[in-house]
């Protein structure tokens, strides 16, 4: 995984807790040793362990804790990604275009990169769905960064996100409506 999203899941956990929560987080995770940087990419098991002890520690579901960390990394995405957006794109067609343009990108940077595949179908000026695919599983994650879009977008009272299943599969789809 991308040392963009550990570094920022170590902030996370240092801003909505607190640094000592990071300290026994890395601890139990085995990972005390590791030093996270936004310039390398780590194995996606560092990310499963440092989630799952985080859920145990917290008490909290790990697709509850995908959803909150998604809604988190939205302005830093946004930050560093920013000469990708137009600046017409609301929510919606952010989420129309992240394929082409940021993921696209992000594939393009590292070989070892592996955003995961969306594909979206838009189905009215104020709806679509989006097919994610990834054998992460982490499309709680998504569920996240759409929400974390539509604050950043400032239409966070009008965006309704549904995953139409079970948020654990490698393959959901997650229908999106503006009111
Ligand atoms: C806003 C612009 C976005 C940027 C700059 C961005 C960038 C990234 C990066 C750098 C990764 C790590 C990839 C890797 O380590 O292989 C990633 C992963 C991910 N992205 Fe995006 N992303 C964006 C938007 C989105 C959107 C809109 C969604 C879904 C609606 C999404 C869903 C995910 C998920 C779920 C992952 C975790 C990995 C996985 O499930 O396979 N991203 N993204």
């Amino acid at each position: 995984m991308h040392g963009t999203i550990l570094t920022l899941l170590k902030r996370y956990v240092q801003t909505q807790y607190d640094h000592s929560t990071w300290v026994k987080l890395v601890e139990l995770a085995g990972l005390d040793r590791v030093d996270f940087d936004h310039k390398n990419v780590y194995p996606d098991e560092h990310v499963y362990a440092l989630v799952g002890h985080a859920a145990e520690m917290t008490g909290l579901p790990a697709g509850e804790l995908h959803e909150k960390f998604g809604e988190y990394l939205v302005p830093d995405l946004m930050y560093m990604y920013q000469k990708l957006l137009r600046p017409e794109w609301k929510t919606l067609d952010m989420l129309e275009h992240t394929e082409l343009t940021m993921h696209h990108q992000v594939r393009k940077e590292h070989a070892e990169n592996s955003p995961p595949v969306l594909e979206v179908t838009r189905l009215g000026p104020n709806e679509l769905m989006i097919d994610y695919v990834s054998p992460r599983r982490m499309s709680g994650l998504a569920v996240g960064i759409v929400r974390g879009l539509a604050v950043y977008f400032d239409e966070a009272d009008r965006i309704d996100v549904m995953p139409t299943v079970s948020e654990e599969g490698e393959r959901v789809r997650i229908h999106v409506r503006r009111r």
